[in-house]
């Protein structure tokens, strides 16, 4: 292929959590096939090593170029570690992928302290420390973007679960974006979010029966349902240079979802 076509040649990309496996694709590891076939260099962050591997061995033997590490993202020194083995390897660091993200259940009457406090940790301190070490980095390459990966649930209730620890989680993660996208906009660092609606991926499909699935795909007005590589070619586009002019926004990859409200939806879904 034309390498001039490949949206993220010779960039360098960190993902987290993209050992992803199970039924369904996941999106760390959907982006991460997506970036390698478009030229970037793809540095993959899990903390299952077998299955970060597994996403590895894909990208190598279509002769892409990548590395994976196992990590725990809510660890600083191990946040600093998958910096510094990015820097060690390729030299220059242009895009960060904060993907990682657990479920907990949970109304605040029944909700597990302890439970909240993982995911509060899992899906957002992450973020926060894999930013404050790659930062410093991307500015360094001249500039570059960063995703962060939000729920419609950061938005709005509409869960087939209760979900405090979630949506609480997905909504300061998009005040952590915005914020961000101010404070590193004049260094040249873009920071956007993406807010998947219903996606099959193996986090949920473990904790989904059939009718619950349906009710996830009959939820949105296009009525199908989304799959990670819906939100990969999302994350493509914010990482690209045409996106260039795009900071700050929360962009919803939902099939329309965010657009209704149940009685909008009713006919579909009895
Ligand atoms: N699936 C959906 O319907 C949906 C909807 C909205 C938002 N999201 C968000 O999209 C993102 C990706 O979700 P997904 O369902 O594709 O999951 P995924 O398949 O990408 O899996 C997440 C990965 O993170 C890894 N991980 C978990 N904790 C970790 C830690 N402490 N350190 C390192 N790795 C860790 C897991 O091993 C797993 O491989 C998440 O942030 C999720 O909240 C998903």
């Amino acid at each position: 292929m034309n390498e001039n076509l490949l949206r993220l040649n010779q960039k360098v990309a960190i993902i987290t959590g993209a050992g992803s496996s199970g039924p369904g694709v996941g999106t760390g590891k959907a982006i991460s096939i997506l970036f390698a076939k478009q030229g970037c260099k793809v540095v993959l962050v899990d903390n299952n090593k077998d299955r970060v591997k597994e996403t590895l061995d894909l990208i190598l033997d279509e002769g892409h170029e990548a590395i994976s590490i196992t990590a725990d993202v809510t660890n600083n020194s191990d946040c600093k570690r998958i910096v510094d083995t990015a820097l060690d390897t390729y030299g220059r660091l242009d895009t960060l992928i904060n993907n990682v993200g657990v479920l907990a259940p949970g109304n605040v009457i029944n909700l597990k302290e302890s439970d909240y406090d993982k995911v509060m940790n899992v899906n957002l301190k992450s973020m926060v420390l894999m930013s404050k070490h790659s930062i410093p980095k991307i500015i360094e390459a001249g500039g570059g973007s960063v995703i962060n990966m939000s729920s419609f649930l950061g938005v709005r209730s509409g869960s087939v679960f209760e979900s405090v620890p979630y949506s609480v989680s997905k909504g300061a993660i998009i005040a952590l974006t915005t914020t961000m996208a101010a404070e590193h906009g004049r260094e040249g660092v873009r920071v956007n979010a993406i807010a998947p609606g219903n996606i099959y991926t193996p986090m949920v499909a473990g904790n989904l029966d059939q009718h619950q699935r349906e009710l996830r795909r009959k939820a949105a007005p296009l009525g199908s349902e989304g799959t990670a590589w819906d939100v990969a070619w999302a994350s493509l586009f914010l990482s690209s240079d045409e996106a260039r002019w795009i900071t700050g926004v929360v962009l919803p990859v939902d099939g329309g979802l965010l657009t209704t409200s149940p009685l909008t939806m009713f006919e579909h879904l009895i």
